[in-house]
């Protein structure tokens, strides 16, 4: 395969994010804690593991938050460079706008909010023995109706981008992982927005372009929904998605070693909790993310949701599926429930109420 040294890794972490709201508000959707880690971090220590160094960053919204965090990259046994949107220009134009960090001819493209458990050296093998210009990471699911379908021919080649459709005439989806040779990247116009799905890939076809389908049926979730974040997150500490950053340490729950748990506390499912978290006697958490310094009061219970920085639950308080904003209150005995949003720094007094985006 080509040496992966000869390889750059570009990751496009400027999104805003707007499915998370709230919870980026403040931080962009790549540095959310899954599994007690920024997301981009899982990401980057699957880079590293396949022997690539030399990492450059797409940015955009919150452009600071990601050098503020990774610096250079040395800790992290990397070399990362950071190019800044002034305005977003897609996935196409942040691609087009790295262009001049390039320094391989061999450009492994990554969406920075999709967790994969594919083996990257095989992804590249195939780059490598079709000779293709453009190899795509495609994986199979049991629904594609939610996702743009790439079909293939016998030989693996693709031959179509189709928006998503009720009637897909594949299960290969697109599955945000892309390796371009270097002319290739040059050729997207500079300067302007552009849509890497929409106009970059349909107009590499019609050129006549080899493009090859790399299919597998890995583990792959796009994190860009609620529910996809927390089973994500719960995914990984579970170990049923790799990540190099939690090698023999998966299990029902990964807890902060700064975060005190009371007696008789159940975390279960996949739960996180992070630095310097107080959960309360009696307290069950299954399948939820709890990020840094959030209280739970003894007795609630919390189900596949998520838990914001500073966050505080009331005593005996029940969460389902549900999202709560960065330093929001919720009062002893409330029932949220059914996908709701609670907003940074609301407070629901402990008026028992049960509330849910369903109803
Ligand atoms: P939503 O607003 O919820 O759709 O999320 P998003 O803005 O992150 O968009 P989407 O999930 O489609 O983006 C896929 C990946 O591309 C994410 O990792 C984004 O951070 C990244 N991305 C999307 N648009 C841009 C852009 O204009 N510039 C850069 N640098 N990255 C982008």
């Amino acid at each position: 395969m080509a040496h992966p040294e000869a390889v750059d890794a570009v990751i496009l972490v400027g999104g805003r994010g707007t499915r998370l709201r709230p919870l980026t508000v403040n931080t962009p959707k790549p540095m959310l804690p899954t599994a007690n880690a920024p997301f981009l971090k899982h990401l980057l220590a699957r880079i590293k593991s396949a022997g690539i160094t030399h990492v450059v960053m797409g940015t955009s919204y919150r452009a600071e938050v990601f050098e503020e965090y990774f610096g250079d990259g040395s800790d992290m046994g990397l070399e990362i460079e950071y190019v800044v949107e002034e305005e977003a220009l897609g996935t196409g134009g942040a691609i087009r706008n790295v262009y001049d960090k390039l320094r391989a001819d061999t450009v492994m493209v990554f969406n920075g909010d999709v967790l994969a458990s594919t083996d990257l050296t095989a992804v590249l093998d195939t780059h490598e023995n079709t000779g293709a210009d453009l190899t795509m990471h495609l994986v199979r699911v049991s629904d594609p109706r939610a996702y743009g379908c790439v079909p293939t021919d016998a030989n693996g080649n693709v031959t179509e981008f189709l928006e998503k459709t009720e009637d897909p005439p594949t299960d290969q989806i697109n599955a945000g992982c892309y390796v371009f040779r270097r002319e290739l990247i040059e050729e997207i116009p500079a300067g302007r927005v552009v849509s890497v799905e929409r106009e970059t890939f349909p107009q590499v076809l019609k050129e006549g372009r080899k493009v090859a389908g790399h299919v597998d049926t890995a583990y792959w979730r796009d994190m860009g929904r609620p529910d996809d974040f927390v089973h994500g997150s719960a995914d990984l500490v579970r170990g049923v998605a790799y990540s190099p950053l939690l090698e023999g340490r998966t299990g029902e729950a990964i807890v902060d070693e700064s975060a005190g748990i009371a007696g008789g506390v159940l975390l279960l499912g996949g739960t996180s909790v992070g630095r310097g978290c107080e959960i309360g006697a009696g307290a069950r958490i299954d399948g939820s993310v709890i990020f840094d310094g959030c209280t739970i009061e003894p007795g609630a219970q919390i189900r596949d949701s998520i838990i914001a920085a500073g966050a505080s639950i009331g005593a005996n308080a029940r969460i389902a599926d549900c999202v709560i904003g960065e330093g929001a209150s919720i009062g002893a005995r409330c029932e949220l429930m059914g996908g709701m949003r609670i907003w940074p720094g609301v407070q629901i007094p402990d008026t028992g109420v049960r509330f849910s985006a369903d109803a």
